[in-house]
């Protein structure tokens, strides 16, 4: 069997998706009921960070502590890579030791180069392009909230960056649409994107048309990590592309808000609407716990008897 890793959102079909929140429902409902379920005992996760992170790094960790295995974290500055020692020798040597490796870092030429010097299932946990662990998590908590959400519409505001990105594959896999509305010279790229075409979302000058109708409002910070030296240009840019009240009010009544975090209140949303009654961010936190832990069962024992019904996305 070829070893599979989730590098970007389309690595997985529908119906493996369809599982794995299945199998997320389980995890989490077990976990809720304190049922210790450790089906990874004796396994090791390796986290490589080459980005600041609190939310990935604590739920893949937490995650994999409860499934029973051990997890090493290990941050550029302190280790050979931080010297420049080459990512696929690090791949070569790392992935005789675990059985799983999670990597945040920079393009994604360079996860991409590990995994293919791999010999254990690899996953994104960010790059400049995708997120994907992130939609995994923004789906399951769309659907646990409002059902399906084939044929929905999502509104995106803001920057066409690596959770932008994925949301777009998402659209493709799961069949819903995309609003997407940037500042001039912020638009999708969708090569870099890695789309099949471009027919699940639309581009909009205006953000509050992108918002009307929406079910659901996401945005991301205006700067992400790498492109800390744009900032000041960034926030001018992006003045008008705030969500808040006015644009939630142009969505559909029991339309959600959600964001990746961390947030910037005041900058992409205002304190009333990621505060507010419309918003499941720490829900969508949450469940990068949940989402993340089935996803690591699966990639290391593959489908395991499932319990419960498959989830209609
Ligand atoms: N959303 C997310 O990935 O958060 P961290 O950068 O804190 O991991
Ligand atoms: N787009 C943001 C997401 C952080 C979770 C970044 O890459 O910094």
């Amino acid at each position: 069997m070829p070893v599979r890793h989730y590098l970007q959102f389309r690595d997985f079909s529908l119906e493996e998706y369809e599982y794995l929140f299945a199998r997320t429902g389980w995890i989490k409902d077990m976990f809720k009921r304190y049922v210790a379920y450790q089906p990874l005992r004796d396994r090791t996760l390796a986290m490589v960070f080459e980005k600041h992170s609190t939310r990935t790094r604590v739920s893949f960790e937490a995650g994999m502590h409860q499934l029973g295995g051990t997890v090493i974290t290990l941050m550029t500055r302190d280790t050979q890579l931080g010297r420049g020692e080459p990512i696929e020798d690090v791949a070569r040597v790392i992935t005789r030791m675990v059985d799983i490796v999670m990597i945040r870092t920079f393009e994604q030429s360079i996860i991409e180069r590990f995994a293919a010097h791999s010999r254990v299932p690899v996953v994104n946990g960010l790059t400049n392009e995708y997120h994907p662990c992130q939609i995994l998590g923004d789906i399951y908590t769309y659907v646990e909230h409002r059902g399906s959400i084939r044929g929905r519409t999502v509104a995106w505001i803001g920057d066409s960056n690596n959770v932008c990105n994925t949301w777009l594959q998402a659209a493709e896999t799961f069949d819903f649409n995309v609003h997407v509305s940037t500042p001039p010279g912020y638009e999708v790229e969708p090569e870099r994107a890695g789309l099949y075409g471009t027919d699940h979302y639309e581009e909009f000058e205006d953000p509050a048309e992108a918002a009307a109708g929406a079910d659901l409002i996401t945005t991301d910070v205006w700067t992400s990590m790498g492109d800390e030296s744009e900032g000041a240009q960034r926030r001018r840019d992006f003045e008008a592309w705030r969500v808040d009240e006015r644009m939630m009010r142009a969505a559909r009544k029991d339309a959600l808000f959600m964001h990746c975090l961390p947030a910037h209140r005041g900058e992409e949303v205002t304190a009333g609407v990621i505060d507010g009654p419309q918003s499941v961010v720490w829900d969508e936190a949450e469940n990068r716990l949940h989402v993340q832990k089935a996803l690591m069962e699966y990639l290391l024992l593959g489908r395991v008897k499932t319990q419960g019904e498959l989830w209609s996305t």
